[in-house]
């Protein structure tokens, strides 16, 4: 079932989506040559309880093997849930940043790459290209589309660009709690999956590689990088449907 919020529910999301997106520009300050990722993720999680909110991925994944903090840092050819620690961000790097909120009991969740000190033109294209199929994937968030519009729209935008979509995670859906219902393909057939309805809200994330769309899990279960170990970029919005256009809610 794909919630439809209204009201009182979506102000709050609208809160917990802003929180996050004033969380990564934070953090974006403090992005630079020679800063631990550890350090990244120990002043993502003051910033947002100072909020008076709560990291969302911290413990996140039950008893087994729980994330372990705040942020996921994901650096050249980590995908995403990249586990902060020791490493120090080098220039030359690339860097994506996911970070999940919880505020009054909802849900932000937001992600970007970013440059650190003097980056390759390759590289730089490639986050350049990732974040614009963020765009094109938004544009698809109205009343009426279907849900792998979004990734149709998204995947033909990166393949003409010569890269590729990693098929082995998705977006989701994302209010009361950080994953709900629909599974948002970055990749599909367009005319495709449940149709679209204003207000229910899409966490909208496309991983893209410079190679090979292949990815593996590293020994730590939560790792994921490119099989080829080539660059890869990960860009995400927490995204309301709307009658006619899309509107993004983790911006600040
Ligand atoms: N944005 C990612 C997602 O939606 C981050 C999750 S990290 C986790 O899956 F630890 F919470 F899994
Ligand atoms: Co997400």
């Amino acid at each position: 079932m794909i919630n439809v919020y209204t009201g009182e529910e979506l102000s709050l999301i609208r809160e917990s989506a802003r929180l996050v997106a004033k969380t990564l520009i934070f953090i974006e300050s403090q992005v630079k040559p020679g800063v631990s990722t550890l350090f990244l993720d120990k002043i993502a999680e003051d910033f947002i309880r100072s909020n008076n909110a709560i990291p969302a991925f911290l413990g996140y994944g039950g008893s087994r093997n729980p994330y372990p903090a705040t942020l996921c840092v994901s650096i050249n050819e980590e995908v995403v849930h990249g586990i902060p620690g020791g490493r120090y961000l080098k220039d030359g790097d690339i860097v994506g940043i996911d970070c999940g909120t919880i505020l009054n009991g909802f849900y932000g969740d937001h992600a970007k790459t970013f440059l650190v000190g003097n980056v390759s033109e390759s590289c730089k294209k490639l986050v350049e290209i990732t974040r614009q199929s963020l765009d094109i994937g938004i544009e698809q968030a109205i009343e009426g589309n279907h849900v792998n519009d979004i990734g149709s729209a998204i995947q033909a935008f990166i393949e003409s660009n010569g890269y590729s979509i990693v098929r082995d995670l998705v977006g989701h859906g994302v209010g009361r709690k950080l994953h709900e219902d629909p599974p948002v393909p970055n990749y599909g057939k367009k005319g495709t999956g449940a149709v679209l309805q204003a207000g229910m809200v899409l966490a909208i994330e496309p991983m893209v590689n410079m190679g090979s769309w292949r990815v593996k899990v590293l020994r730590d279960g939560w790792t994921i990088v490119t099989a080829d170990k080539k660059n890869s970029a990960h860009f995400e919005h927490t995204v309301l449907v709307g009658k006619d256009k899309a509107e993004i809610l983790s911006q600040a």
